[in-house]
């Protein structure tokens, strides 16, 4: 075999190497881009418009449903929420969680008692959140909150049930 055909069989080694280097990073790009990253990524939420200020009375919560666009990836999903919103004396706003921090029940506002109460095992709450009565290991979980433009604003999160401790889901 002469040095040129070894040369030659080196080159055509090395091309058919090259190219399939090149197809396989062709295609694993996209898949990665597609497929894994999006999972990788934490899902993010900004302030969401849950209604007017105006109508919210001094220390009369109130439960309000609105829309929050929810990031994940490059989708964005538009999530129906609930939140109950407390305006207090100082104009102040403050907004609750919608579930029970014991097992995640949906609770209410009783205003003949002033408490928030929640019927799956008797959890009782006081206008503040702070636990009153029953097997909920901490208070109702707050979200950030604010007025703007006569918009109240909030955050949404969802948090682990259960637990003393306020930790996102
Ligand atoms: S879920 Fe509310 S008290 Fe158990």
């Amino acid at each position: 075999m002469s040095e040129q055909d070894v040369t030659r069989r080196n080159f055509m080694i090395r091309t058919i190497i090259g190219i399939g280097a090149f197809i396989g990073v062709a295609i694993s790009v996209p898949l990665a881009g597609f497929g894994i990253l999006p999972v990788l990524r934490k899902r993010d939420a900004g302030w969401s418009d849950a209604g007017t200020a105006a109508d919210l009375l001094t220390d009369e919560p109130q439960e309000r449903r609105f829309f929050q666009m929810v990031k994940s990836g490059w989708q964005e999903e538009r999530m129906e929420r609930t939140v109950w919103l407390v305006r207090k004396a100082d104009g102040s706003v403050t907004a609750f969680s919608p579930n029970c921090p014991h097992l995640g029940c949906g609770y209410r506002w009783f205003s003949q008692d002033k408490q928030f109460k929640c019927p799956c095992h008797a959890s009782f709450f006081d206008i503040d959140g702070k636990v009153i009565a029953g097997p909920a290991p901490r208070a109702l979980d707050t979200l950030p909150a604010k007025i703007e433009s006569g918009k109240v604003l909030v955050k949404f999160e969802i948090f682990q049930v259960g637990t003393a401790k306020k930790t996102a889901a």
